[in-house]
């Protein structure tokens, strides 16, 4: 099978969350079940210097004010399609955000032409190659299924895949007119949404599936609290939505040759854990203490990921004797309320803001236990790298979490399958239960670490889930190749 992958972000390359795991490395496990994997991606300016490695298999020359070029480039195991448009994405800043901290006012534009690109591509192909199924991620690729329904042509089925619905990617109706949209899907059946253009809405109501990254997600998506004003129309289209759980790169995540890791570990040889825990006690300014957890957050600072909540427990934590490192970055409010608990409580919290890639491997591999309060996690990857690396799981029951995380209840611990500790609901209360709930366990030093090998023991690679969205793509392959119309 042909596959064309439309996303934003791609890991090792330009990352600003989980999105970007999961396009950097799904393709690979496609790859291995012997598909052909290309994915489009803007040439932010972290791919010059692969694009000189590369060949124009396309150019254009206006696209919404600008030239454009499609170089094909392979790069750290992925076949890359690079989008340069120098008006576009030619540009400091963060990838959505101007120097600032906006959004670029021209985003619309922006990934109006992603998706554009993305449907041309679809259609025509490149350089030779033609994709027979399009897989489109989050709302920045949202109006790939809105471009290739208007095209009036016979085009390759196209799956849509939500990351995270609190992104939708709306914007002033009027923008339809630059991006060259046509009226006829202006209307609550299309792209139209509350007088506005949908990207993400439109995504939805015109591809031929949708999925996204847990189960759980899936159903609760259905709902207001987490549908975000989209939970009607996909309940519209509920026999089209499927979960499908992400899995992780073990390659890149693999505590036995982790090149970050002051000392890589297996689960036999869990000791050597210490020295990297020592690493980040030195690094966090904290004190040893053998006795309670080191708790770990790596992570966006906010209300979605519970933070706030966190920040009430701090004394709950430190009261246990346990400690807390922090490595994040986000609301500006949420930073500096960190950051004064890492003075009130020096010693036992230790905060870095920032992005640090390295640093987030150290933070796995030495530290006890992550914690992720969510208020809701489409599916969320640092609890995957927590099993993986034996970093007991700490998180709120919802999405991806409660399908990835096993509570260590009475029932687990005595079946032998407790994985980590879950709580709802989500409020500062639980939250307190769960690490107290953890410091108890904790001190059971035999029973904690064979939760530990138990956890490294859990599938959180791509195997599974791969093969799902194969069967997926092609199912949908086989019903359009069949279908008159
Ligand atoms: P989301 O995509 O909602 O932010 P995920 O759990 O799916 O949440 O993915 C977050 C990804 O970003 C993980 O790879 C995590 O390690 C990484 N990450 C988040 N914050 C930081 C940070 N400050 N430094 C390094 N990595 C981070
Ligand atoms: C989003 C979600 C996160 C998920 C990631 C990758 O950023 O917030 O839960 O893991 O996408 O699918």
């Amino acid at each position: 099978m042909n596959i064309l992958f439309v996303a934003s972000e791609c890991a090792p390359f330009v990352k600003t969350g989980g999105l970007a795991d999961v396009i950097g490395s799904i393709p690979k496990a496609l790859e291995a079940l012997g598909h052909t994997v290309k994915v489009l991606l803007p040439a932010y300016p972290a791919f010059k210097q692969w694009i000189k490695h590369g060949e124009v298999e396309l150019e254009l020359e206006d696209l919404f004010g600008g030239s454009a070029r499609v170089h094909s480039v392979r790069a750290k195991g992925l076949n890359l399609l690079l989008l340069e448009a120098e008006h576009l994405y030619d540009r400091g800043g963060s990838i959505y955000l101007d120097e600032e901290g906006c959004d670029w006012e021209d985003n619309p534009i922006r990934f109006g032409a992603l998706s554009l690109l993305g449907a041309k591509i679809g259609l025509d192909g490149v350089g030779g190659w033609k994709p027979q199924i399009v897989s489109a991620h989050d709302w920045q690729a949202g109006l790939v299924p809105v471009y290739l329904r208007q095209s009036g042509r016979k085009a390759p089925p196209v799956v849509m895949t939500i990351h995270n619905i609190a992104f939708q990617g709306l914007f002033d109706g009027e923008i339809r007119e630059t991006l060259g949209l046509t009226e006829g899907l202006y209307n609550p059946d299309g792209f139209e949404f509350w007088g506005h253009v949908g990207y993400l809405k439109g995504g939805i109501a015109l591809s031929d599936k949708i999925t996204t990254v847990s189960p759980t997600y899936a159903t609760e998506l259905l709902t207001p609290e987490y549908g975000m004003g989209l939970e009607g129309l996909l309940r519209s289209r509920q026999a089209d939505l499927v979960g499908i759980l992400n899995g992780i790169d073990l390659d890149t995540w693999n505590p036995e040759t982790d090149p970050a890791l002051v000392k890589p570990y297996s689960p036999r040889s869990l000791n050597r854990r210490v020295a990297n825990r020592e690493f980040l006690e030195n690094h966090f300014g904290i004190e040893p203490n053998e006795e309670a957890p080191m708790f770990c957050v790596i992570s966006r600072l906010t209300t979605q990921k519970g933070l706030d909540l966190l920040l009430e427990s701090i004394p709950t934590i430190v009261k246990r004797g346990a400690r807390l490192i922090v490595l994040g970055s986000g609301d500006r409010d949420m930073e500096d309320r960190y950051l004064a608990m890492a003075r009130r409580f020096p010693g036992s919290v230790g905060v870095q803001i920032g992005y640090d890639e390295d640093l987030s491997h150290k933070m796995q591999g030495g530290s006890d236990a992550i914690l992720m309060p969510s208020r809701f996690e489409p599916c969320g990857l640092s609890q995957l790298f927590g099993l993986r690396y034996g970093t007991i799981p700490v998180v709120a029951r919802t999405g991806g979490l409660a399908d990835t995380v096993i509570d260590a209840n009475a029932a687990a611990l005595i079946s032998k399958c407790a994985t980590g500790i879950q709580f709802t609901p989500v409020t500062v209360e639980a939250l307190d239960r769960a690490i107290h709930r953890t410091c108890d366990l904790f001190k059971d030093t035999k029973s904690w670490k064979t939760m530990m090998r138990r956890a490294m023991a859990q599938e959180v690679g791509w195997n599974s889930s791969a093969e799902l969205y194969a069967n997926l793509f092609e199912s949908l392959i086989k019903k359009k190749a069949t279908r008159t119309d």
